[in-house]
């Protein structure tokens, strides 16, 4: 895709030339000129014009699958400025005001995958602009669930925001928001935001998000929801049949917080909340502030995959505190939030525990850094270069884990306590700010690392480098040295189901034994014998229910076919959706993958069915 080099400078190509003999001006007694990251995913102008806060008002109609908006900036400019640019995607705009004037716009052409540039004239004095809109009908963000109740529900990271608000969207551009909804009566809006905790007798709900965030942090929910409280900053929303469980499974999440709080500084958002999704939802759980989304598959009914909160929450600080400033440095979001989650899941769980979440990890890591090396070896380094590529391109365990282990390292040759001083004083000294690879080097040296010490970890080779590194740390999860044991035993036939001491087993350590199965170990008889023993098919835990259909794809256990099929049409998150149709493609039934995704296509999120239309085809 080669026309989409440079997204800004093609909707900025005559400003270019206005702006480039005049240096804008220093005022006096103002802050320094705001500077903003050159974003590859953005046509945005923010060096020239940014928004500072956005009044919302919108009414959501389910008939005609649409939100219907008025989106009021209160902007800032630089002397010189003569418009300003907003991206969009498939929105109909209606008109368009600056300083209550009406005014004329331009929508650029429109790039697949990135949208257009809405681009509105004002003057270095203008302070308002509002831009009246309607939602299209294939809303990237949006997905419309059809039910008994109907629900709505967004997901704007990384660049969807576009898709139903008009915005600067970019990582670097915050604004504070308001916002006023009008749902259908009986139905409750939810947003990243202060929220309503029950529903109203007039459909209408106020919103107030008073700290700075992100176009890819704005989130919406409408549903039959309620609300139980947790502790008191923290609590659930659900659907009602949904309420009594998610309020079970997610009773330490008080706890959580304060463990948080604990390694680094004060929560800065006020309340935390959990909502939990219909099914559909494409990922796990996305950090939207104040009010986490997830997926309802977390409910095990045993709390055992409470670390996706601890994920989410940890955002609160990695992510919406100290921002990466765009998605090449997507590591410095999720690298960071996926150390602080094994923190936190250490503080209120154990080191034990925690070691094992992280052997797993490792083990993943691993893995999949094969694939990843083998078809775009670029894409190992840290350090990404996604000019012209969907930022989704980035979302890989190298993001995730592999800046977990380099973060490891660091704390392994500092020792914990500089450490986490060190990362206090990181998040507090660029709250509410953005943070680029090549900034945090410069603060790592220069408050943490001696040169000694920069020498044994490596760190060009971590960051910029492909691969692995050698030096990665070694986690001792003992307790999988022994699952790890009984699997080979298993695999080599040397021992019957009644043998494994599954019953002991945490979900992680049967997560691990299935995973490692090998073509003797999986073959259709012996996965039979496992589960006449252990009902794996019929486990309430999602993870360990995913790999047991991935091994069945795989070796051709049928009797698991029926699952695999009401398991993607019930699903729809991408991290499992994605390796059981690549299994199903890889073992030459590719015939029985087109099948079962004609069905459960309609109900997936757009982010899910763009990835599988790839793999399989649109059918
Ligand atoms: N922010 C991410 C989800 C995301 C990333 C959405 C990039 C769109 C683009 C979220 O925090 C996340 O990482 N979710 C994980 C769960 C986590 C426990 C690893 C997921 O959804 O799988
Ligand atoms: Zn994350």
């Amino acid at each position: 895709m080669k026309i989409i080099i440079s997204l800004s400078a093609l909707a900025l190509g005559s400003l270019i030339i206005l702006n480039g003999c005049t240096e804008p001006v220093k005022e006096e007694n103002t802050q320094p000129m705001n500077h903003f990251h050159h974003d590859p995913h953005s046509f945005s102008n923010p060096d020239m014009a940014h928004v500072t806060h956005l009044h919302w008002t919108a009414v959501v109609d389910f008939g005609q699958k649409s939100i219907a908006g008025t989106a009021e900036f209160s902007i800032e400019t630089t002397p010189n400025a003569d418009r300003i640019i907003f991206d969009i995607m498939d929105l109909e705009i209606a008109s368009v005001e600056v300083d209550g004037q009406t005014a004329t716009w331009n929508v650029g052409e429109r790039l697949a995958e990135f949208g257009s540039p809405l681009e509105i004239p004002i003057t270095e004095g203008s302070k308002k602009v509002k831009i009246t809109y309607k939602t299209g009908p294939d809303a990237g963000a949006l997905l419309w669930v059809d039910g008994e109740k109907p629900f709505l529900f967004t997901q704007s990271q990384a660049i969807l925001g576009r898709t139903w608000i008009p915005c600067q969207d970019s990582p670097g551009v915050r604004y504070t928001y308001s916002a006023e909804v009008t749902v259908p009566k009986g139905l409750l809006a939810l947003m990243s935001a202060e929220n309503p905790q029950s529903i109203n007798e007039t459909g209408v709900y106020s919103f107030k998000m008073d700290r700075p965030i992100p176009s890819y942090l704005m989130a919406m929910a409408v549903g039959e929801i309620g609300f139980k409280p947790i502790g008191r900053r923290t609590g659930v929303y659900a659907t009602y049949d949904m309420l009594d469980r998610a309020h079970y499974e997610f009773a330490d999440m008080e706890k959580m917080l304060e463990a948080a709080e604990g390694l680094y500084g004060t929560y800065a958002w006020g309340r935390y909340d959990l909502l939990i999704l219909p099914a559909a939802f494409p990922f796990g759980g996305m950090e939207n502030p104040m009010l986490t989304f997830a997926t309802p598959t977390i409910l095990a009914g045993d709390r055992s995959l409470v670390a996706l909160v601890a994920h989410e929450l940890a955002h609160s600080w990695s992510g919406n505190l100290v921002t990466n400033a765009t998605w090449n440095d997507f590591w410095l979001n999720e690298g960071f939030t996926v150390y602080f989650e094994q923190r936190i899941m250490e503080a209120v769980y154990g080191r034990e525990h925690a070691e094992m979440l992280a052997a797993l990890t490792q083990q993943g890591l691993i893995q999949e850094e094969e694939d990843i090396f083998a078809n775009h070896p670029e894409d190992t380094a840290l350090q990404l270069d996604l000019e012209g590529r969907n930022p989704d391109d980035g979302l890989t365990v190298i993001a995730y884990d592999k800046g977990y282990f380099f973060l490891r390292l660091i704390e392994e040759t500092t020792g914990r306590e500089r450490f986490d001083k060190f990362l206090n004083q990181y998040f507090t000294e660029h709250a509410f700010q953005v943070m680029d690879t090549k900034r945090f080097l410069d603060y790592l040296h220069k408050n943490l690392i001696t040169p000694e010490e920069a020498a044994i970890i490596d760190i060009d080779a971590w960051v910029y480098g492909q691969r692995l590194p050698a030096n990665m740390p070694k986690v001792s999860g003992e307790r999988l040295t022994l699952v790890d044991a009984k699997t080979a035993a298993w695999n080599e036939g040397k021992i019957k189901a009644s043998d494994l001491p599954w019953d002991q087993w945490v979900y992680q350590e049967r997560y691990r034994f299935i995973s490692n199965l090998n073509s003797t170990g999986a073959s259709p008889e012996r996965m039979k014998e496992l589960d006449s023993k252990f009902n794996i098919l019929g486990t309430g835990n999602y993870e360990v229910l995913f790999v047991w259909l991935q091994k069945a794809i795989e070796n051709n256990y049928t009797v698991a076919y029926p699952r695999v099929e009401s398991f993607l049409i019930e699903v729809g998150r991408r991290k499992v959706l994605t390796p059981l149709y690549k299994a199903m493609k890889a073992t030459e039934k590719e015939a029985m993958a087109k099948e079962i995704y004609t069905k459960a296509r309609p109900g997936y999120h757009a982010v899910a069915r763009q990835t599988i239309d790839e793999l399989l085809g649109t059918p």
